[in-house]
């Protein structure tokens, strides 16, 4: 029995999870992670004991706050500790239970768990959440339902404070953050204007409402920007930082508000970009045109406004209302080159792996 502890029931263990694939971290990236810093490793599975369930993992979300639990980043390092060498990546999962230790939960069922970059774990049934496929597609709930979206939503509404009118701009506007953001703006009677890398998405923004969409390695993104944002900026959704808030900083109006969600093009980096150069000029205007910058992080608000925030979005996502892509590469080995593609801008859309097979398509 490959040495896995006896579970609740005593039904006939199948063999494709009695032992899981995962994939833990090897080394430290000093800048951009390689293909090196992971290893892949297979582990038995325990059985589920009482309150657990044996979870397979069917799709694994990657996300840029990895990056900084790697180290040599600077970026989220007071939020979240280090992860150790040789502990599995972390990431949101949307998995099947396969064997169940809980009343709430039987075979089959979809839930939304933590299990990481692993094709097969355990966990507590108090830490997972059901699935309903026929309300969306089960994906969405790493996605455009899931943190990301989610983060758009509070760092639009709560912090952004749009009013109609107003003009927001937000980069990595095709990503599952940027383009909830784009588009809640664009409901909210606002004018959005999208930043992305590449011509393809800068194509999607445009078929999508932006009213202007510009890409930010053009050699003339700064005289771009200029010219989409005539009446300047209200709100500028802070995703990336470096070059992009270097082009947007002089447009900012006065009573400008600034959420800063994430700074993506500095994650790589092994010291903070924005350093001593920017910020006295940055404190000027803040000064001069009283404008509001607050960092923020999805967690504080999922007990308050969580609900609040599906039960509005699922309904439009349902109807077309708001849009969103996926980008799904295939098994779990695929995961670190998919991950460092990430970061750099390779995917287009939500950066799912699919683990294994989707019993809901
Ligand atoms: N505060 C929170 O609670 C919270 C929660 C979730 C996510 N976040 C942050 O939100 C941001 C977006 O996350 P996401 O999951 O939606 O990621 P994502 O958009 O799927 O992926 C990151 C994107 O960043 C863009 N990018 C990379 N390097 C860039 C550069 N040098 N300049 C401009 N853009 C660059 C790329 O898009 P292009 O090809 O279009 O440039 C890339 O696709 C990240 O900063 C993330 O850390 C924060």
């Amino acid at each position: 029995m490959n040495g896995i502890s006896p579970g609740v029931n005593e039904k006939e263990w199948t063999d494709d999870v009695t032992m899981s694939r995962r994939i833990v971290l090897a080394s430290r990236p000093a800048g951009a992670p390689r293909p090196s810093d992971f290893r892949v490793e297979e582990v038995p599975v325990p059985r589920p004991q009482e309150g657990e369930l044996l979870l397979r993992t069917i799709y694994l979300s990657l996300d840029p706050y990895v990056r900084g639990r790697l180290g040599y980043a600077h970026t989220y390092r007071s939020a979240s500790p280090l992860l150790p060498l040789d502990e599995v990546l972390p990431g949101g999962t949307v998995c099947e239970v396969v064997d169940s230790g809980s009343p709430e939960f039987t075979e089959g069922d979809i839930v939304l768990a933590d299990l990481g970059w692993q094709s097969a774990g355990v966990r507590s049934a108090a830490t997972v959440r059901r699935l309903d496929p026929d309300v969306s597609p089960v994906s969405t709930a790493l996605g455009v339902l899931g943190m990301p979206g989610f983060t758009a939503y509070v760092g639009l509404n709560l912090v952004g404070r749009p009013n109609p009118g107003e003009t927001v701009v937000v980069a990595a506007a095709t990503g599952p953050v940027g383009s909830m953001v784009g588009q809640l703006a664009l409901l909210s009677g606002c004018r959005a204007v999208g930043i992305a890398g590449g011509p393809d998405k800068v194509a999607w923004l445009r078929d999508n409402g932006f009213a202007a969409a510009l890409d930010h390695r053009s050699p003339a993104f700064a005289d771009e920007l200029a010219a989409a944002v005539p009446d300047g900026v209200d709100i500028y959704f802070e995703n990336v930082g470096g070059r992009v808030l270097d082009a947007v900083l002089p447009h900012l109006n006065a009573g400008a508000r600034v959420p800063v969600c994430g700074l993506v093009s500095e994650y790589n980096g092994t010291r903070p970009a924005a350093g001593p150069d920017r910020l006295p000029g940055m404190m000027s205007l803040i000064l001069s045109r009283a404008i509001t910058v607050q960092g923020f992080t999805f967690g504080p608000y999922t007990a308050s406004h969580q609900q609040q925030f599906l039960d509005e979005t699922a309904p439009a996502v349902r109807e077309g209302r708001l849009r969103y892509r996926e980008d799904i590469v295939d098994g779990l080995e695929a995961a670190p080159t998919a991950f460092i593609g990430l970061l750099g801008g390779a995917n287009f859309g939500k950066q799912l792996v699919q683990v294994g097979p989707d019993p809901t398509r």
